[in-house]
């Protein structure tokens, strides 16, 4: 039987993960939200930190959320964190601070989709609930020879159902960690050892020779370019101080800190940046900058936008005679306190 194979062949071979072997429904949901695009080892360390830092549902909801996208810093797509951070509070206020006990219940949570409920649900509750995970596709559209597009509403439920008839009841926690560790450790995406795989037997793609073929992709998207030019501001009076702002609700990195911003339709012709980031210093503080220059460029790749940012480099001999409402200065030893984007963060840990 399938699952029972399975299942043995994960208690040999399965990864032993601190996030396994618990039945702490806020624990596993923990995981899940910091696993999603992000790699077990890196992920590992982020788990650690949050269920120290906030070792119960009631710690996270009653933090800020700058405190959490602190904590969340590194790891992107940070509205993961703001609806972490939403749905502790509706359990931690609305529901007496208990986890809901069905799937139904925890499918509800703000940031929760399929793939987290049914995790959370078959982990921590026992409840009989297939993951399909990236890894579980790929080895259900290997042994099934299944060409759906995967990732799509259609792939899922066609999955999901072949998942039901080959879940055991009786462990679909053991089941669910057990497909997804031979996904991704056994049933790779090239390079996997087919004649030693011990579903060689029964699987289709293998008897077609079709392994490399499956699982079928939707096409990528296409990303939409935009165009950033950040201005590095700084003075020393008496300390280096720098200018920030805190990033508006409906764009990407909504509550994170970075540099002021000309977002521009189009790039700038190369003589033209001086030109008009000299004018943008002016409106904004006044007066001009003792020196600026031009500074690193960066391409920053995300879901569905590319970012091509350009930084200026502007220093003031003293604190300018103006700063607009929506930056403020600070220290720059202070800015490892406040929720900083991936992208800022690492073009000042090179400045
Ligand atoms: N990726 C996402 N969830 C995971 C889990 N529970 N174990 C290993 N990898 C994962």
């Amino acid at each position: 039987m399938f699952s029972e194979k399975i299942i043995n062949w994960y208690t040999e071979n399965g990864r032993n993960l601190p996030w396994r072997g618990i039945d702490n429904p806020y624990f596993i949901w923990l995981s899940e939200i910091i696993l999603q695009q992000t790699r077990i080892e890196q992920g590992r360390a982020y788990y650690e930190h949050f269920i120290n830092t906030y070792p119960t549902v009631k710690h996270l909801a009653d933090a800020s959320e700058e405190q959490i996208l602190k904590s969340w810093q590194g790891l992107g797509y940070y509205s993961r964190a703001r609806n972490l951070h939403k749905a502790a509070r509706i359990i931690a206020y609305n529901l007496n601070g208990k986890f809901p006990q069905t799937y139904e219940g925890i499918l509800s949570l703000p940031g929760i989709g399929k793939y987290t409920a049914s995790a959370i649900a078959s982990f921590a509750l026992r409840l009989p609930y297939p993951v399909v995970d990236g890894n579980v596709y790929r080895l259900i559209a290997r042994l099934y020879s299944i060409y759906t597009p995967i990732g799509t509403e259609k792939a899922y439920r066609e999955f999901e159902q072949i998942l039901l008839r080959l879940i055991d009841p009786q462990r679909p926690d053991q089941f669910n960690h057990a497909i997804m560790d031979f996904g991704s450790i056994f049933c790779k995406p090239t390079g996997s050892d087919c004649p030693n795989c011990p579903f060689s037997n029964e699987c289709l793609a293998y008897r077609n020779g079709t392994v490399d073929q499956l699982p079928v992709r939707q096409p990528a998207i296409n990303k939409k370019e935009r165009y950033f030019y950040y201005f590095d501001i700084r003075w020393n009076s008496p300390e280096e101080n720098i200018v920030i702002h805190k990033r508006e609700p409906g764009d990407i990195w909504q509550g994170l800190y970075e540099l002021p911003l000309f977002e521009a339709k189009e790039p700038v012709k190369p003589d033209m940046i001086l030109p008009m980031a000299t004018e943008l210093l002016n409106q904004w503080f006044g007066s001009t900058p003792a020196t600026i220059e031009i500074g690193p460029t960066v391409n920053h790749t995300l879901t569905h936008q590319t970012i091509k940012a350009s930084f200026l480099i502007a220093k003031y001999l003293s604190t300018p005679t103006q700063i607009p409402k929506t930056m403020c200065a600070i220290q720059m030893n202070k800015l490892k306190k406040i929720p900083i984007s991936r992208l800022i963060d690492r073009y000042l840990s090179k400045m």
